[in-house]
């Protein structure tokens, strides 16, 4: 009896040690029309009861998008989900019709079908649902992939760029389970992590320099990134593109929302272990992902603790050095990009965002929080920005606990935290900033291109409770001309269809011509003289919109260019 009694202890020693996983590598999608079935599934992520998700083209998380910078891309998104959501494509400069923010729902059953050029420099993006109030539900079981987008000035630098060989892509959560195995929404007990949706993951890698493209795209939990003894890594792009040069680090703040890539040198390390690690030990309190949620040792949040996550250091993926493949890269580059941050002196105005809790005093981390003491209104426009305005956007965090502040249609620069200049993994184009408690931020933007003043762009809290919450605004960007749309004149553009030559014949003088295409791209603006015809030059066929102007009053027409 006692040496049974023994071998069942052994046993139970067994079973504490982890199972490894291969890591998957969601599917890729490439080219000009990118088709998305958003779907119910079902996953198997523990033993025993199955766990019901949603996903883009399969059970869970979508196929990575490899998109090249110039070209014009058509999307088909259809919502077989039994409910409305929205797809938004985080990062990327699109206008505000095909931003996918909460006003534009993809209804069930229906299909979105948005078409833009893409002009973002390579980085990686990622997509994800934004329905009002709905976000967190929808990303939670299972809706996020990411997006590549190559450049030329990416093309010609020597990086990994073998997918899912040399180029690895990691999208990082952690989610709520119930009892029953199912994800719970809105939820504070984030224990399971898993990347690309696999639970306690490995990777094979070849002994070279390898790629990760990294998303945080949990809803809520900051990781602190670093190799197994410290090792060195080098990070190669922020959220928004590439750095000037790789920056050699031992550690990586990623907050809900942010990407970054880095690379890692495995040169002579067969058959060697490594793991990518969070050192969550290493924050200070006020950041979801420390010992405490608040900056007060007594503020408590729901369900927070006890986490095994929480200010512990933990593995995220083990990494698995092979032999060395057949066209490898071998040393990291000494410079990548050539970027040039916006100048301070450049902005012509600053705005101040507040955030502060909802509720006050020691209760505060378990209410909705405000951004300028206001809860978001789909009806409300925060701010009208003149198209073309280069801003300055004060983030002051009067609350407990650290917020990663999004921002739609644009990259920015952080120019401060505190006054004092950022750290260095964060001097690249950024979407993304976590402004911790009591901190003050600045960023500067451009806000070019894209001018709707009935559809607005977002910007929020990318904690996707707070997001859901309310911690949300909208603003639109406006075209500078003052314009009374009601003065009509009498106006025909012939032949339209045009092939060569377009004639205008109108009542009044015309003063400006402005071409757009339909993502809502400037491709030609011009005053105009009668002391010379413009010569306007199209990409591509297609159709555009014209927009005439006689002094304050315009019309619009549909020109087809054949
Ligand atoms: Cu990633 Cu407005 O969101
Ligand atoms: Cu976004
Ligand atoms: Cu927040």
């Amino acid at each position: 009896m006692k040496k049974i009694f023994l071998s069942i202890i052994f046993l139970l020693g067994l079973t504490l040690t982890a199972q490894q996983n291969q890591l998957a590598i969601p599917p890729t999608l490439t080219g000009t029309n990118i088709n998305l079935n958003l779907q119910n599934g079902t996953y198997q992520f523990f033993p025993g009861q199955i766990t019901q998700t949603m996903g883009a083209n399969g059970d869970i998380l979508g196929p990575t998008l490899i998109l090249n910078q110039g070209d014009f891309v058509n999307f088909s998104v259809n919502n077989q989900l039994g409910e409305d959501t929205t797809i938004h494509w985080h990062g990327m400069h699109v206008s505000a019709i095909n931003d996918g923010g909460p006003h534009t729902v993809i209804t069930d059953g229906s299909t979105w079908t948005p078409a833009f050029t893409i002009m973002d420099k390579a980085a990686t993006y990622w997509y994800h649902p934004h329905l009002h109030t709905h976000t967190d539900l929808h990303v939670s079981k299972g809706i996020a992939g990411l997006i590549i987008v190559k450049d030329a000035e990416e093309a010609a630098l020597d990086l990994p760029r073998t997918y899912g060989v040399d180029d690895i892509p990691l999208v990082i959560q952690t989610k709520s389970f119930d009892n029953n195995n199912q994800i719970v929404n809105h939820a504070n007990n984030d224990n399971v992590l898993m990347v690309n949706a696999t639970i306690n993951p490995y990777v094979d890698v070849p002994a070279q320099v390898v790629r990760f493209r990294i998303l945080n795209g949990s809803s809520q939990r900051v990781f602190n990134l670093g190799l197994s003894n410290n090792e060195n890594f080098y990070l190669i792009t922020t959220d928004g593109g590439l750095l000037n040069a790789p920056l050699q680090t031992t550690r990586l703040q990623m907050a809900p929302g942010e990407r970054a890539e880095i690379l890692v040198d495995l040169n002579g390390r067969e058959n060697q272990t490594l793991f990518l690690k969070s050192y969550a030990s290493e924050f200070q309190n006020g950041i979801y992902g420390a010992t405490l949620p608040g900056m007060n040792a007594n503020m408590t949040m729901n369900g927070y603790n006890p986490n095994s996550l929480n200010g512990a250091d933990f593995d995220i993926l083990q990494i698995n050095v092979t032999a060395q493949n057949a066209n490898p890269v071998t040393s990291i580059p000494s410079t990548l990009a050539n970027d040039t941050p916006l100048d301070e002196s450049s902005a012509n105005i600053t705005r101040t965002l507040t955030f502060s809790p909802q509720n006050p005093g020691m209760n505060q981390l378990n209410g909705n929080f405000l951004i300028n003491n206001s809860s978001f209104d789909m009806n409300v426009i925060n701010y009208s920005i003149p198209l073309d305005n280069v801003e300055i956007w004060q983030l002051q965090n009067q609350s407990a606990i650290a917020h990663p502040f999004h921002i739609h249609d644009v990259q920015f620069y952080i120019l401060d935290r505190n006054g004092n200049p950022p750290p260095a993994t964060e001097q690249g184009r950024k979407d993304v900033v976590l402004v911790k408690p009591m901190e003050t931020v600045r960023f500067i933007a451009q806000f070019s291109d894209f001018a709707d003043d009935a559809v607005p762009y977002m910007y929020h809290c990318h904690m996707l409770t707070h997001e859901d919450g309310g911690m949300m605004g909208q603003f639109v960007v406006q075209s500078t001309n003052a314009v009374d749309e009601n003065t009509s004149f009498d106006l025909s553009v012939y032949p339209n269809p045009a092939t060569q030559i377009i004639n205008i014949k109108s009542e009044k003088p015309v003063t400006k011509i402005r071409l757009t295409n339909m993502s809502g791209q400037k491709v030609f603006e011009q005053d105009f003289d009668f002391q010379n015809n413009p010569d306007i030059k199209f990409s591509k066929p297609g159709m555009y919109l014209m927009e005439i102007y006689a002094g304050s009053a315009k019309i619009v027409k549909k020109l087809v260019v054949q």
